[in-house]
């Protein structure tokens, strides 16, 4: 879970009102601050007011987000179009509706209700975490640690945390055809979403899921479990970027004051569910990992094999902290 922050509310709010008003349907067509556009205009002309009005609206990836936009708007074309494709008066208007949320800075991926994570396309619902692209990391240092102890063709049990839209459990399921996993999640919600993914990704028959409160009411013995929980300080979840503060569910984002609840729930509960030798894998906030490593250092983890232990995200900070259940150990 990667967040964009950003501490200037206010100001993002008042960008977001000013570009509302400036997006709007005119009898000849569709004004985009100041530019207009007639319905018939080409899809080139389209995509370039839809970029300008995303960038008055302080949206950090105004082109990409208007292409992706529009092309949803014509599907089933698919991603080959001409940029002198004319834009029907019906396109015209569900490009402009999409591209009014994306101005109140609804997500492309809530918009669209899709995701790509690890080279896959899931599922996301408003009950669900939009997945990260930081959370790849996790899957890469499983991934390593399943090599480095040569499971590869080993019937691995894996059990997933907060396993919300399932970004990581189907993906290790994908990723690792002889594993079996559980994944626990606290939402319903989420489980169907999970679910869903499962399904369409093609591991639905080595996934079970289970409503839980972390570790409780959890049985099995597994050879890695992972978790991505809520780890946002009160202080972190005020200054949210609005993508993040208005479209992540609370329940996937707040990890209490300091940020930290999660861990100190889950990780004295570990030794009831993970095998001896087995790993757990955890994505950690920025500035967590040393404080996180410490906890499991004094559960009785092995975190000396720095290569397996911590690795970086996508903004080289450290993102997943990892460590080993010592053999013999209680
Ligand atoms: C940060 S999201 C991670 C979702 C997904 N694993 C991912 O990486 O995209 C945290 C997840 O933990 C779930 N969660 C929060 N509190 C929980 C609890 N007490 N027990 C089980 N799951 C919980 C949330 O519903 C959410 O799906």
């Amino acid at each position: 879970m990667a967040l964009p922050f950003s501490g200037n509310f206010i100001l993002a709010e008042c960008i977001m009102n000013d570009a509302l008003n400036q997006l709007s349907q005119r009898g000849d067509g569709f004004s985009f601050g100041g530019v207009t556009i007639a319905p018939q205009a080409s899809l080139g002309d389209w995509q370039n007011a839809l970029g300008q009005a995303f960038e008055t609206a302080g949206i950090r990836t105004p082109q990409i987000d208007a292409r992706r936009l529009i092309l949803a708007a014509l599907e089933p074309e698919g991603t080959n179009v001409e940029s002198s494709r004319e834009i029907s008066d019906l396109e015209a208007s569900r490009i402009a509706e999409l591209a009014q949320r994306r101005i109140a800075r609804e997500p492309v991926s809530r918009i669209l209700g899709q995701r790509k994570f690890y080279g896959r396309e899931f599922d996301v619902t408003p009950a669900t975490l939009d997945p990260r692209r930081d959370t790849e990391a996790l899957i890469r240092s499983v991934l390593a640690i399943v090599n480095a102890e040569e499971w590869r063709n080993k019937p691995l049990q894996i059990l997933d945390l907060g396993v919300g839209s399932g970004a990581i459990l189907v993906t290790l399921l994908a990723e690792l055809p002889q594993a079996m996993g559980l994944g626990v999640d606290l939402s319903a919600e989420a489980l169907e979403t999970a679910q869903a993914n499962a399904c369409k990704l093609g591991v639905a028959d080595r996934a079970r899921l289970q409503e839980a409160d972390w570790l409780e009411g959890v049985s099995g013995s597994f050879q890695i479990v992972t978790a991505n929980p809520p780890y946002l300080s009160d202080e972190e979840i005020a200054q949210l970027a609005p993508e993040a503060g208005a479209y992540d569910p609370r329940l996937a984002l707040d990890g209490g004051h300091d940020g930290m609840k999660a861990y100190q729930t889950i990780i004295p509960a570990l030794k009831n569910v993970l095998a001896p030798g087995g790993w757990c894998v955890f994505e950690v906030g920025p500035g967590q990992a040393a404080a996180v490593e410490k906890m499991l250092v004094y559960h009785g983890f092995n975190t000396e094999n720095r290569d397996l232990s911590v690795r970086k995200g996508v903004y080289n900070v450290e993102r997943v902290v990892a460590g080993k259940r010592q053999t013999g150990s209680s």
